[in-house]
């Protein structure tokens, strides 16, 4: 898909180039179908605007206001049939203006409005091309022309070495140096100058002092990460970043209610590592992340993590350090919270799915109950008539659709939060976010049931799980039916806020992209807001404030959008209403051209972390905070630090 970005680039450029050759060509038939070809792709973009805009309005806002414009005015300044020759200069570079502006600027910057960005690039155009016609007129002068491209290319060349400098990250810098903050449609000045000024009437609070509990945990783990080389069932052998030699890392099972008291130690893990607990809601220190919450535990060190787990359900863990890097590798592990009475009845196990570094490629895995991971079948006997919970994690960046084919079953919790009424389900696959969860709920029947990833990136689709009365059997092909959709599926039930509550904060996120620099690096930047970290406007709240957020992804690529801390009640989908049973998520999966509204209750204070969960682009900035007025962190962020939490 990304390629029809670079097309696009590639067409506005030939468009530029086609417009100014052809007033020093005259005639010639190249610049025609130069001009012809680009015109075409133009119109593409402005059939994409469209859909965007038909899926959209908001999404499409400001490519309809702001870029679309400039390309239609660019195609209708081409030259009329036959009159190349008389087509004027001015036209040519105001053309070139236009295109190469709808290209490079597909947003407005927020300071100014649509009608300001428009009106400077149609005087800036104009005044370009009318200066260039006055340094033509007269007899041609070679030098002149040489000298004019000269000047350009080094207008474009020192704008480029600008935007590179620009984009370098600094060595050191604290989470809260935003500069960019967003109210959400309130501003308190008063607030604001307090957590800017700690010496002001309430001084900030400090979030390292947002521990769990003190005293005698009922609980004592320790993790200690380590390099090790892991050989799977199914015969790959990952050279592995793991907790406790393992891979995964140990699963977790703990109780609801229980102090639980976690010791982190690095043995050899370079660049340091920390837990965070995906999920579960902890005080805000012992959210695990480097640079915000706490400082990376380097090789050598430890650091102890005490809460107590007041959710009942599937979560997972993973460092916090590096996250890109690291949870590939390995430093991840299933977080199964059971009500404190009584145990879970039947059979009751987790599945995580994971694309491990083989050799130079990855290959994706499932890991039953906590075993090493098998690309190929992992089995498991189970009597008939037994209940089970097979507790779905997808551990990896992106989504994957898992089908459960032999038995009708339940989606019974997502992202660790029941559904209610869920009903039985066959024939339809389920669309998983990255870092999300599923429990699926069944009886075991007489005959087989399997589990099996009908797509994905990184396998071939030969991991499968396998439940048998044997724990024998073999796995069937299944062809993926219909995708299950959350916001219609259980029936509805009472929630503390819905979509007409009075909201005290809304924000918008616009999930999108474009070519440029991110820490001196030419990529694809995924952007939110039309910014990358730490230029994200944070979102800033009160404690107890209704929090509204519109999520709108007019990008190429799937965004699991991730929030620390709090779970988003989703409101609706594409302007449709849930009408489901409640859906609670802290990974909501966006997918490209999709809008949803959430809500959740800021309820949480301290300062927490709100990204992409497809590790990749967090690492490349689709990361920013949700922060509480009057909160501070002593952590700071960069190489300098050690701490890089993506
Ligand atoms: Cu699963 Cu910010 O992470
Ligand atoms: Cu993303």
């Amino acid at each position: 898909m990304e390629i029809m970005l670079i097309v696009g680039y590639a067409a506005a450029a030939a468009l530029i180039v086609a417009y100014v050759v052809a007033v020093r060509a005259r005639s010639s038939r190249l610049v025609r179908g130069a001009l012809v070809a680009a015109s075409v792709i133009a119109l593409i973009r402005v059939a994409g605007a469209g859909y965007l805009w038909w899926i959209n309005w908001a999404a499409a806002a400001d490519v309809v206001m702001v870029a679309l414009p400039a390309v239609v005015a660019a195609v209708l300044l081409a030259p009329p049939r036959g009159s190349v020759a008389r087509w004027r200069l001015r036209t040519a570079v105001l053309a070139a203006v236009l295109q190469g502006y709808a290209t490079f600027v597909p947003q407005a910057p927020p300071y100014l409005t649509t009608v300001e960005v428009m009106a400077a690039v149609l005087l800036l155009g104009g005044a370009l091309a009318r200066w260039w016609e006055h340094r033509l007129a007269g007899p041609p002068r070679r030098g002149r022309t040489a000298g004019l491209i000269a000047a350009i290319v080094l207008l474009v060349a020192s704008g480029t070495a600008g935007a590179w400098a620009v984009s370098k990250l600094p060595e050191r810098a604290s989470m809260m140096d935003h500069g960019n903050l967003d109210y959400g449609g309130r501003s308190d000045v008063s607030a604001h100058a307090a957590m800017q000024h700690p010496h002001a009437a309430s001084p900030a609070v400090d979030i390292s002092t947002l521990t769990g509990p003190q005293g005698e945990p009922d609980r004592r783990i320790t993790l200690t990460a380590e390099t090790a080389k892991v050989k799977l069932p199914s015969g790959e052998t990952v050279e592995a970043w793991t907790f406790n030699g393992t891979l995964p890392g140990p699963e977790l099972r703990l109780k609801q209610g229980e102090l639980v008291e976690v010791t982190l130690v690095n043995k050899d893990i370079p660049a340091g590592v920390t837990l965070h607990w995906h999920g579960l809601d902890v005080p805000n220190a012992e959210d695990g992340v480097a640079g915000l919450t706490q400082d990376a535990v380097q090789p050598g060190g430890r650091h102890v993590y005490r809460f107590v787990p007041q959710q009942v359900g599937s979560f997972w863990y993973h460092s916090h350090q590096q996250s890109d890097a690291q949870v590939k590798r390995g430093l991840l592990g299933a977080l199964v919270v059971e009500p404190a009475d009584g145990p879970v009845s039947g059979v009751d196990v987790t599945a995580i799915a994971h694309a491990y570094p083989v050799g130079d490629g990855r290959v994706t895995a499932f890991s039953l109950g906590g075993a090493t991971p098998s690309s190929r079948v992992s089995r498991k006997a189970v009597k008939p008539g037994t209940p089970v919970r097979l507790r779905l994690v997808n551990a990896d960046n992106e989504a994957r659709g898992y089908s459960l084919a032999g038995a009708p079953f339940r989606v019974s919790a997502i992202d660790g939060t029941d559904l209610t009424g869920a009903s039985d389900i066959t024939g339809k696959s389920l669309f998983v976010a990255g870092g999300g969860r599923y429990d699926l709920t069944f009886t075991m029947p007489d005959g087989p049931v399997q589990l099996a990833i009908t797509e994905d990136e990184n396998g071939d689709g030969s991991a499968a799980i396998l439940l048998s009365p044997d724990g024998a059997g073999e796995v069937r092909t299944i062809t993926p039916g219909p995708t299950l959709d959350p916001t219609s599926y259980g029936s509805a039930a009472q929630t503390p806020f819905g979509a007409r509550s009075d909201f005290d904060r809304q924000f918008t996120m616009l999930l999108s992209q474009g070519f440029g620099f991110y820490d001196g690096q030419f990529l694809l930047k995924r952007t939110i807001n039309g910014a990358l970290f730490p230029d994200v406007p944070s979102l800033v709240v009160r404690k107890g404030d209704l929090v509204k957020v519109t999520f709108l992804n007019r990008s190429f690529s799937e965004h699991p959008m991730h929030l620390h801390g709090h779970h988003m009640l989703v409101l609706s989908r594409n302007g449709t209403p849930s009408t489901g049973s409640p859906w609670w998520t802290d990974t909501l999966q966006v997918s490209p051209g999709e809008s949803y509204e959430v809500a959740f209750r800021a309820d949480k204070p301290g300062l927490w972390m709100d990204h992409c969960h497809n590790l990749e682009h967090a690492a490349q900035g689709m990361t920013m905070h949700l922060m509480y007025e009057g909160y501070t962190t002593p952590y700071l962020v960069g190489d300098a630090t050690g701490n890089n939490p993506e």
